[in-house]
């Protein structure tokens, strides 16, 4: 039996997707048996950042009950994935009941499976966030994503989640509050804080991610100090 991770963020748009497909490629090449979930459903985009082919298997045909488990998975830069499809139809017919359960059998065939999860407090990043093992929390270092970090924290703790630490995302900004602070104001022990850098948006455009097409960039150190972090060495 492996662990499951969620990613979560109180908002969208802080780098959540990135950071999943990164890290599960990270761990992946660090020989950790693991697995990549989209759980963004109308959002879906595991499957752009690894260049996965649009009609490959998905969750969604998962959910609907078309497919097991093992079928839905593919692979992608030496780490499985099971990709959210980006085709508005197959969101028609699917079952967010299965969720957990795809979840739990997943995380049965896994070391590690790293959920990305939907951005904010809807019924279903709720249900994906309740069944994970552990959680990590995503932040942009602005007020507004604080302040909608500490909705999702309180959650997590409703819920019964354990909340590994946090991510800041998209730093090096004049204006951004410092990752102390953000410490003390969510008491959440912040793992690692990962640069605005270009050649993260140059790697979504060359569906590759930056883990492979930049090693020596600061983002992707960063991106092996949270899968050492997350794997305990
Ligand atoms: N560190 C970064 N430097 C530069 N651009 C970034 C960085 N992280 C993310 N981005 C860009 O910001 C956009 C949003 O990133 P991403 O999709 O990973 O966020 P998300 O939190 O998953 O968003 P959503 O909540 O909408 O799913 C993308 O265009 C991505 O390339
Ligand atoms: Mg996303």
């Amino acid at each position: 039996m492996g662990v499951s991770v969620c990613l979560a963020s109180g908002k969208g748009g802080v780098g959540k997707s990135t950071i999943a497909a990164n890290l599960g490629v990270a761990l992946s090449k660090m020989g950790i048996n693991t697995v990549l979930v989209d759980g963004d459903l109308e959002g879906a985009s595991l499957g752009l950042l690894l260049g996965v082919d649009p009609g490959s298997p998905s969750i969604h045909d998962c959910l609907a009950g078309k497919m097991s488990c093992r079928e839905a998975l593919v692979e992608a830069y030496g780490t499985k994935v099971m990709v959210g499809s980006i085709n508005i139809e197959r969101l028609v017919d699917i079952s967010l009941d299965r969720f957990p359960k795809v979840l739990a059998e997943l995380t049965g065939m896994f070391d590690i499976l790293l959920l990305d999860a939907p951005a904010g407090l809807g019924s279903d990043a709720i249900t994906l966030m309740s069944s994970c093992h552990s959680l990590i929390l995503v932040l942009t270092p602005d007020i507004n994503s604080v302040t909608n970090t500490l909705k999702t924290l309180a959650v997590a703790k409703k819920v019964g989640v354990a909340v590994l630490g946090a991510i800041v995302s998209r730093t090096g900004g004049e204006y951004d509050i410092p990752s102390d602070q953000i410490e003390e104001l969510m008491k959440v022990k912040i793992i690692a804080e990962m640069p605005e850098e270009e050649l993260v948006k140059r790697s979504l455009n060359e569906a590759v991610p930056i883990y492979v097409g930049y090693p020596a960039s600061t983002y992707s150190a960063q991106i092996k100090v949270v899968a050492k972090k997350l794997i305990g060495v």
